[in-house]
């Protein structure tokens, strides 16, 4: 456990262009240095790093955070190790664990238990291949290299219903159930290995954390690939097999491959194409298609050529509706019915499958066809099906460019005009796209919008949204702000309540800067709130100048809002049961005050 205190000593000490000049090159650029992102594809610099507020964000991707969430984000480490590492830089030392002391990094030993195991286990299986020649020669009849199987991490598993009793101390050891490991026979107790004479491919978190393997049997056994069960470390729907060893290649060759199986993404590894993830034997997930647009805005799926194909892919296809983003392209590579991804690459080379992938379907016009097919879109019923079965899945996209696309191609096809369309679906009619304004600071900086959030939001704009900002760009005028004017109501103003009640006892220097303030929240439920709002403020502040007006301005606002809702309470209450004498008072000084807003003593 590390103590706040140090963690924003440590923020207050090292500087974030430092941190991340490391690792990007980094262009200055008015008061903000700017970069290519890391985490997505992109050609332009859209990566900023403020130095004021010791915060990045990229305007393209919507990544942010400070130093320490950078590291993690990066070079993958934990948060404790990311900690180490920017005190290491700093020259500070970490102070010695103190149980209970703190709040702030509660990494669950549970879990970090957990993958010590996996990766013992992965040690392991892969001394156990080096030892089993019948192993060996199973690979190699698949054509893998020694290279290509230590890069993956394969091992074996041998026939041997207690193999890990070798190597942990306690075979009874309740992790190596929770990890998924050994199993416990339901009715004996008796504990075995859930792996056994199988070909284990360790699957890895985007981390290269181990967290799960898939087993394949060496013959024609059932089933013929076994998986670790749902554990604290894994889940299934959010993970993709490779994604450690493509991230590199994703970014390099500007696109991903999405493939269906284990065998597939080592093959295509061994023939140079190394930008192929795989599902673990799901449907493709929102979570998947998130993790991908980080590194790249080209994501190709490959399914088979067969119904079980196209099925598949339709599949794909309506889950990443939502979570399309209109920077993003999405395209649906059929191979030939006889093939897989393994067998065509061994069959014609990366050379064609590189092409093939250059050549896929994209997604509008892979949902045009397969409405098509399923319309007669030469008669007028036909078309209106088309445009009827179009309906649920056009609705659905987010991206407000890509659905007009859609619109309009639907529209196209089915022989109406886009206004048609879109008052079919009761769409509002699109406009053209609002103009982003890049200039440092209008009046109110327009901080860009970020992407739908869950939880009930702020209006943006409003009041308490506009009063965080300014708290966090200045966390000073957090003092001057009467707690019991904040409307408890949204995620914002939660968020500034809390600042407010952090500052007033104490817990976190009014002085602060952006980065320490945004820090002293993390794992708390407003930690998200703040980073985004943190986020939009970067490249997109608020100037100097207007700061103070802005601030007053604004609490005049909350307090006549304020008023506004005594009044009508009191208001109600009167027509409802009558009002005590005070009660009359009262609101006859408040309608006084309405009228007249109070002044709040600038300083
Ligand atoms: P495939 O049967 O296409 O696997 O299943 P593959 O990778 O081509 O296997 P090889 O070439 O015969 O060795 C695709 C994926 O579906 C999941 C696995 O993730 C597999 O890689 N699967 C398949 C299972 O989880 N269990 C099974 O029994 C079969
Ligand atoms: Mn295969």
């Amino acid at each position: 456990m590390i103590p706040q205190s140090f963690i924003q000593d440590l923020l207050a000490r090292i500087d974030i262009v430092d941190v991340i000049e490391r690792h990007l090159t980094l262009k200055k650029s008015g008061a903000n240095y700017f970069a290519r992102c890391p985490f997505h594809g992109e050609k332009s610099a859209s990566f900023s790093v403020s130095p004021s507020k010791q915060f990045y964000h990229c305007f393209g991707c919507g990544v942010h955070g400070n130093a320490i969430g950078f590291l993690m984000e990066y070079s993958g480490l934990s948060f404790i190790e990311a900690v180490r590492e920017l005190a290491q830089q700093a020259g500070l030392k970490l102070p010695e664990s103190q149980p209970g002391s703190d709040t702030a990094p509660r990494i669950t030993s549970a879990s970090e238990g957990l993958h010590e195991v996996m990766a013992a286990a992965a040690h392991h299986y892969r001394e156990q291949l080096k030892n089993t020649p019948e192993a060996i020669a199973y690979l190699k009849r698949r054509g893998l290299s020694g290279e290509i199987a230590a890069r993956f991490g394969i091992g074996y598993a041998p026939d041997d219903w207690q193999g890990l009793r070798k190597i942990f101390p306690s075979y009874e050891d309740k992790q190596l159930v929770d990890a998924g490991l050994v199993i416990v026979a339901e009715d004996s107790g008796r504990r075995y290995d859930r792996f056994r004479k199988r070909i284990m491919f360790p699957i890895q978190d985007r981390r290269g954390r181990i967290i799960a393997f898939g087993g394949r049997v060496l013959d024609s056994g059932e089933p013929k690939y076994l998986n670790s069960p749902e554990t604290p470390l894994f889940e299934k729907g959010r993970e993709l097999y490779g994604i450690t060893q493509a991230q590199k290649a994703i970014r390099d060759e500007g696109h991903a491959l999405v493939v269906e199986g284990y065998m597939d993404v080592v093959t295509l590894a061994q023939f140079g194409v190394c930008n192929a993830v795989a599902t673990l034997g799901t449907a493709t997930t929102q979570h998947h298609l998130q993790t991908l647009m980080r590194f790249t805005d080209r994501i190709v799926f490959s399914f088979d050529g067969d119904a079980a194909g196209r099925k598949a892919a339709r599949r794909a296809l309506e889950a990443s509706l939502e979570t399309l983003r209109d920077d993003v392209t999405l395209a649906f590579l059929f191979l030939p019915a006889e093939h897989d991804p393994d067998s065509f690459v061994r069959a014609h080379g990366a050379q064609a499958l590189r092409e093939a992938a250059t050549h896929a379907t994209p997604l509008t016009r892979f949902l045009l066809d397969t409405l098509s097919d399923e319309c007669d879109l030469g008669t007028a019923e036909g078309r209106a099906r088309l445009v009827h079965e179009a309906r649920p899945l056009v609705t659905r996209v987010a991206a407000p460019l890509l659905r007009l696309q859609l619109v309009k191609a639907v529209a196209e096809a089915g022989m109406l005009n886009q206004g048609e369309v879109e008052q079919a679906y009761g769409l509002k009619p699109s406009q053209p796209p609002r103009q982003s304004s890049t200039s440092h600071g209008g009046r109110f900086g327009t901080p860009r919008i970020p992407r739908a959030t869950t939880g009930p939001r702020t209006r943006p704009g409003s009041a308490v949204s506009l009063l965080l900002r300014l708290v966090l760009q200045h966390p000073i005028h957090a003092t001057r702000l009467p707690v019991d004017l904040i409307p408890a109501d949204d995620t914002d103003g939660t968020a500034l309540i809390a600042i407010i009640d952090a500052i007033s006892i104490g817990d976190l220097d009014p002085g602060c800067n952006l980065a320490t303030l945004v820090e002293h929240f993390r794992e708390t439920p407003h930690a998200s709130t703040l980073s985004k709002a943190a986020a939009e403020l970067v490249g997109a502040g608020f100037e100097d100048e207007v700061i103070e007006d802005l601030f007053d301005d604004t609490l005049r606002k909350l307090q006549a809002d304020a008023i506004e809702r005594e009044i009508s309470s009191l208001t109600r209450q009167a027509r409802e049961r009558g009002l005590s004498s005070a009660e009359r008072y009262r609101l006859a000084d408040l309608l006084i005050r309405k009228r007249q807003p109070p002044s709040l003593g600038k300083h």
